[in-house]
């Protein structure tokens, strides 16, 4: 136990911003600091932190409580874990005194594993520099691949001893259990003598840290190249490492990632090391392995900017394709740099003075849909069936792209770089986004434990005689509509008449969130449920101010349980929401042609607003009644005019709309 002045001390010592700033990146607003919440996936930022009350607070998902409490909450330490993690950090000094068994046991297992890894690091670095086989073969290899002693420590290299069992002998003398070196890792044990050996002998290692600096494990390279071995031996996952969510190099380049604005992603460790050394600082290395969405979180806390670097084999190729599009997804800009034949980061770095290779990042890296486009079309070359596979392959990366300006940027590029009729990419990429949008409705809602029972686009359309007997449905049904339609097709295309430049109206082909928002935004409607106002303020944000459709996940995942609730309602297609469009005889499917769907959506958005005025009206004249000076009354009445025009101009289209 940690002893109640030490506490204080402690408590005192720490600053919440230095703290909350080792895990997330903070920017000072006036005297508090905001950043993007660590708890919870967001693209503005609502986490705060308040120096003054040593508090943070998130105002998106609610997390809040003092440094002891964030640690606890991000690192997943127990009480006195957090304790002493700052106590180390402030350097002070903790006198602990007795602790139950099971509290030893529980906050000690974790700890320890890390001793032994943290253990292991200097040993094998301690060996690299001072052993004779540490030096000979370990330090050798490493300046025989030009890795000055600086880029050594910095990155905590260092050489396991060709023999049996040399570190567990070092590391029992420590203290250290057997068991508790085959649980972090580092040792194996045999199954049949039971004893156990060192897992990354005669290899050299590259520890790996979490972003707080703690070696979690370990990455060890072979020396030879002897083929009928691993190259590379892993620190098996164990309850303080997990692959997944682990970047090599994040650490060291976390702070530069957020200067820069820039992730420099490469597969190999070496690679990482060797750009590091060559200035380049914001680099991180997927080991190798397939990146996961769990990483690209990761890098999503320090920049929405990713490079890609690979050497140019096609198994290499392949596998970025696929992680690219999961970077898409996630709303990160990729790009890539192709590196000459026979040529890797590192190899190409090694030859080249730090700042020729930045040069060359910079002047080289070019847009990943691009280089995709060029790629295919190489490969496709005269073949009609590939050819068709990647135009599928090209819409279906471009439908990931959130911007929908960046979207039709592409959409251009890659019609001119395919010499392929833009008209015709863009109708599949349509379809793509409207494929998509399904495919993530219906995840989210199997996710949300609610059964769908019918497709989104299942919703009934009015019968004429229903919209020319006008509204006898309620405000709220209006409004759900509304609301309907942005959540479950606000990524689909329609054709409707909007106003030009010049100001003339025009059939054009709009993204329905984009007229729908547009054009009750300069009406200036507003929704009087509580929830639908939430929600079409969130449309109207992303659009209005960001330029960019909002996710679907934002709606469905919302920290708001009540925006929750109600997208995953409306998602999952329920008929009883339009009770004037039950009778129409229109199979629902038909929604999916796109004339049945432009009035559908040009009538919901009519609907919408002849009720919105109705009840204007009814407003004014209730006025009108009341108000007794006669300037008064006929500034009012010159309204009720202008309203009753505007209720005559939207019924007549409606009507227009309905009877053709
Ligand atoms: P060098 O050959 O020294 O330049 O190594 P590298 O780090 O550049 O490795 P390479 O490009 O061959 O592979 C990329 C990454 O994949 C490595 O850094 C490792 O993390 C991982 N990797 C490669 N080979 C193996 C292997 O045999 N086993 C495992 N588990 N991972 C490997
Ligand atoms: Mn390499």
């Amino acid at each position: 136990m940690i002893k109640s002045e030490d506490i204080s001390k402690i408590l005192d010592a720490a600053r919440i911003e230095d703290v909350v700033g080792v895990f997330v990146p903070l920017k000072k607003r006036g005297s508090n600091f905001i950043g993007l919440c660590p708890f919870h996936d967001e693209k503005t930022p609502s986490f705060n932190v308040n120096p003054a009350r040593g508090i943070f607070k998130c105002f998106g998902c609610g997390e809040g409580g003092d440094s002891v409490a964030f640690l606890m909450k991000h690192q997943h330490y127990t009480y006195p874990e957090a304790l002493r993690w700052l106590a180390e950090r402030y350097h002070i000094h903790i006198e602990e005194t007795e602790v139950t068994a099971e509290e030893k046991q529980a906050q000690s297992e974790k700890d320890r594993l890390f001793h032994v890894n943290e253990f292991a690091q200097k040993y094998f670095q301690d060996l690299l520099f001072n052993d004779e086989e540490g030096k000979s073969i370990g330090l050798s290899y490493f300046e025989e691949r030009c890795l000055s002693r600086e880029t050594i420590r910095k990155w905590g290299l260092g050489y396991c001893k060709d023999s049996w069992d040399d570190f567990c002998n070092a590391a029992k003398k420590e203290g250290y259990t057997e068991e508790e070196l085959v649980k972090a890792g580092v040792a194996i044990r045999n199954e049949n003598t039971g004893s156990i050996y060192d897992r990354f002998r005669a290899r050299v290692t590259f520890p790996i840290f979490n972003i707080g600096g703690r070696v979690l494990g370990f990455s060890a390279r072979i020396l030879s190249s002897d083929k009928s071995k691993a190259k590379y031996v892993n620190s098996p996952e164990s309850i303080i490492y997990s692959k997944s969510n682990v970047l090599f190099g994040l650490h060291l380049a976390k702070d530069r990632i957020i200067k820069e604005d820039l992730c420099y992603l490469v597969e190999g460790n070496m690679d990482a090391v060797m750009l590091h050394q060559s200035g380049v600082f914001n680099v991180v290395a997927t080991s190798g392995t397939a990146l996961t969405t769990q990483q690209i979180n990761l890098i999503k806390r320090y920049t929405r900017n990713v490079t890609v670097l690979y050497d140019g084999d096609s198994a290499g190729i392949k596998a970025t394709f696929k992680a690219v599009n999961l970077f898409l997804e996630q709303g990160l800009n990729v790009r890539t740099v192709l590196f000459p034949d026979g040529e890797d980061p590192d190899s190409f770095a090694r030859k080249r003075t730090s700042d020729e290779f930045k040069a060359f990042l910079v002047e080289q890296s070019q847009n990943f849909i691009i280089y995709k486009t060029n790629f295919l079309k190489q490969q496709a070359a005269d073949d009609p069936v590939k050819k068709a596979q990647m135009l599928q392959d090209i819409v279906y990366t471009i439908s990931l792209v959130p911007d929908l300006l960046e979207r039709s940027t592409y959409l251009q590029q890659c019609s001119s770089i395919l010499e392929f009729d833009e008209a015709t990419l863009s109708n599949a990429l349509k379809k793509q986004l409207h494929q998509n949008a399904l495919n993530k409705a219906k995840q989210e809602t199997a996710k949300s434990d609610i059964v769908v029972e019918k497709s989104i686009i299942d919703v009934p359309i009015p019968t004429q005689k229903q919209i020319i007997q006008g509204d006898n449905n309620s405000d709220y049904e209006q409004e759900k509509g509304v609301i309907k339609l942005l959540l479950a097709h606000g990524e689909r295309y329609t054709r409707q008449e909007v106003y030009d430049e010049s100001g003339s109206l025009e059939y054009q082909e709009v993204l329905v969130s984009l007229f729908i928002v547009c054009d009750i935004v300069n009406d200036g409607i507003k929704f009087n449920d509580k929830v639908f106002a939430k929600i079409f303020k969130l449309f109207k944000e992303s659009i209005c101010d960001r330029e960019e459709l909002p996710y679907m996940n934002d709606f469905i995942a919302n920290e708001d349980t009540e925006i929750k609730n109600l997208t995953a309602e409306i998602l999952v297609g329920d008929r009883e929401l339009s009770p004037l469009w039950i009778e129409k005889n229109i199979p629902v499917a038909s929604l999916e042609d796109d004339e049945v769907f432009d009035k559908y959506v040009i009538e919901t958005l009519l609907r919408f607003k002849l009720q919105k005025i109705n009840a204007t009206i009814r407003d004014i004249k209730e006025q009108l009644k009341e108000i007794k000076d006669p300037q008064e009354s006929s500034i009012l009445l010159y309204e009720y005019k202008k309203i009753t025009d505007r209720r005559n101009f939207i019924s007549k289209k409606l009507n227009q709309v309905c009877m053709n």
